[in-house]
């Protein structure tokens, strides 16, 4: 186990609040091979991303998204593709479609960490919005946003340095007596 992996997942913070400067086109490609690489189930690949960089798409997102809370360069947009699940059966209530999303970003986030960049995920936005901004087929329903760029000096910390919450917290060994 290398602890350069490790150290990535301990030191990923969600950041709110990023500079202008842009992200360089190699690296938001390396964030899309990273996310390649994440579990799926059945190895069904159902998610598609949206890659954002235009300011006034970028403007619009946020006016519709109360949970954006950073001015991204950025944003990848991890989408359901509905014509994917239906081609293998999968009813829309299946939960594997939405771990994927959840393998999907963290990988993402991860892979923009390990390349000094900051990220965060948005899930508080208007989906019908969103479609319409993007004229998103019928077939792709829009699931989580993740916002790239740089991290501004003046960035707060996250929730999370609200209470601290060790592993032995969220732990059960074996099975309840
Ligand atoms: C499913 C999910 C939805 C989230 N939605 C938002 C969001 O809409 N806006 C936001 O600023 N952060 C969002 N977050 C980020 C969490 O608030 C954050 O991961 C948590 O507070 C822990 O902070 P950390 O990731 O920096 O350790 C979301 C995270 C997850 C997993």
């Amino acid at each position: 186990m290398s602890e350069a992996v490790l150290n990535n997942i301990k030191t990923r913070r969600v950041v709110r609040e990023m500079t202008g400067e842009p992200v360089a086109r190699e690296q938001i490609e390396a964030i899309l091979e990273a996310a390649r690489w994440a579990p799926s189930g059945g190895n069904l690949r159902p998610n598609r991303y949206i890659v954002i960089q235009d300011a006034e798409t970028r403007r619009l997102i946020r006016l519709v998204s109360p949970g954006m809370f950073q001015e991204a360069p950025v944003l990848i947009l991890i989408c359901t593709n509905w014509d994917v699940a239906a081609e293998h059966n999968l009813p829309p209530t299946d939960r594997a479609l939405l771990i994927d999303v959840g393998t999907a970003a963290q990988t993402m986030m991860l892979a923009a960490h390990a390349l000094g960049l900051a990220s965060g995920p948005v899930t508080s936005y208007s989906k019908e919005a969103v479609k319409k901004i993007l004229n998103l087929p019928e077939s792709y329903s829009p699931e989580m946003f993740i916002c790239i760029g740089h991290r501004a000096s003046t960035a707060q910390p996250g929730m999370r340095a609200w209470k601290k919450i060790t592993w032995r917290d969220l732990t059960h060994w074996e099975r309840f007596k």
